[in-house]
């Protein structure tokens, strides 16, 4: 599979990106809980070199609960003080706050024994697209929706957000794209419907995701939908029979069925589903 492609306005983006990050002293990277690994970009690790950096598992709403502590209790050891969130849910901010509150005082006390005074902490929100930046920065800010999509936000030029004493927050999140070293790292992406670029045609990418709901959680598919099987074609031609999915000439349409079961997946309708667990015990370090 060759999705090693990087699409101009990415680029764009990343140039943006490290500009802006000369500019901050603290990065909130924004990973998707159902796929932490799949959705980091391990660039940032470089880019951010010097900088406090929290890890927020957003969407954790839509992973598995007991997965998503494994993940949390894993970036904890590695010291990057992780917070599970829905980045909707704006009562969850006040935690964000907090942990930025407590750099901004030690940055301060800092600053203050060289001298300088009441100089503001300042904050990047950074990610590859669609894990929720734009969400949480709206929800942090406590103001309307706006969307970035995955444009760079060059044009319009830098607007710092006051989110309290001594904190500020760059309207614009940074954007990474993600890395598809290991075909994996796509298929997962695409499952959980982080990227939308067709990496494998659909019902490939459903028997992908059947095989790994049937690993993992083996129930899901029987009881989203009463059918039992272990084959995934026939699986999706169960499914596009109970849908009324049929072709013209006749059979059943297998296409739409594929769509149905992946959208049906991303929406939370198979329940909470994590698509990756923290590397084994002896590979922390
Ligand atoms: P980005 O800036 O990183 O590109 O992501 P963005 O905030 O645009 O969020 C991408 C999608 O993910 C949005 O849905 C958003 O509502 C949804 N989302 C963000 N955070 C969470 C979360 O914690 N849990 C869940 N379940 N969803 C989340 P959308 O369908 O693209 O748009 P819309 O439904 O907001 O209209």
């Amino acid at each position: 599979m060759n999705i090693q492609w990087y699409p101009g306005h990415m680029t764009k983006a990343r140039r943006a990106m490290e500009e802006n990050m000369k500019l901050v002293d603290v990065i909130v990277e924004v990973r998707d809980a159902r796929l932490p690994a799949s959705s980091a970009n391990p660039d940032l690790e470089k880019l951010g070199k010097n900088k406090k950096r929290i890890i927020l598992l957003n969407k954790a709403d839509l992973a598995d609960p007991a997965v998503t502590e494994q993940w949390e209790a894993y970036y904890a050891a590695k010291g990057y003080e992780p917070v599970l969130l829905d980045a909707r849910e704006k009562k969850r901010m006040n935690e964000v706050r907090r942990r930025l509150s407590r750099f901004a005082e030690e940055k301060q006390q800092k600053d203050a024994k060289r001298g300088i005074l009441n100089r503001s902490v300042r904050i990047m929100v950074a990610g590859i697209p669609n894990v929720g930046k734009s969400t949480f920065i709206n929800s942090l800010a406590g103001r309307a929706s706006t969307k970035t999509g995955d444009k760079p936000g060059v044009t319009k030029g830098i607007q710092w957000i006051r989110l309290g004493t001594g904190l500020e927050l760059m309207d614009t999140p940074g954007i990474l794209w993600p890395k598809f070293e290991d075909e994996q790292v796509g298929i997962r992406l695409a499952l959980a419907g982080t990227i939308h670029e067709e990496i494998l045609p659909l019902e490939e990418l459903c028997t992908y995701g059947f095989q790994l709901l049937q690993e993992r959680y083996p129930q899901a598919v029987s009881e989203a939908y009463g059918i039992r099987t272990d084959d995934p074609h026939v699986f999706l031609s169960e499914l596009a029979q109970s849908c009324g999915f049929l072709q013209k000439g006749g059979g059943t349409d297998t296409a739409r069925a594929a769509k149905r079961f992946l959208d049906d997946w991303q929406k939370g309708k198979l329940g909470r589903i994590s698509l990756e667990t923290p590397p084994a015990e002896e590979t922390v370090s």
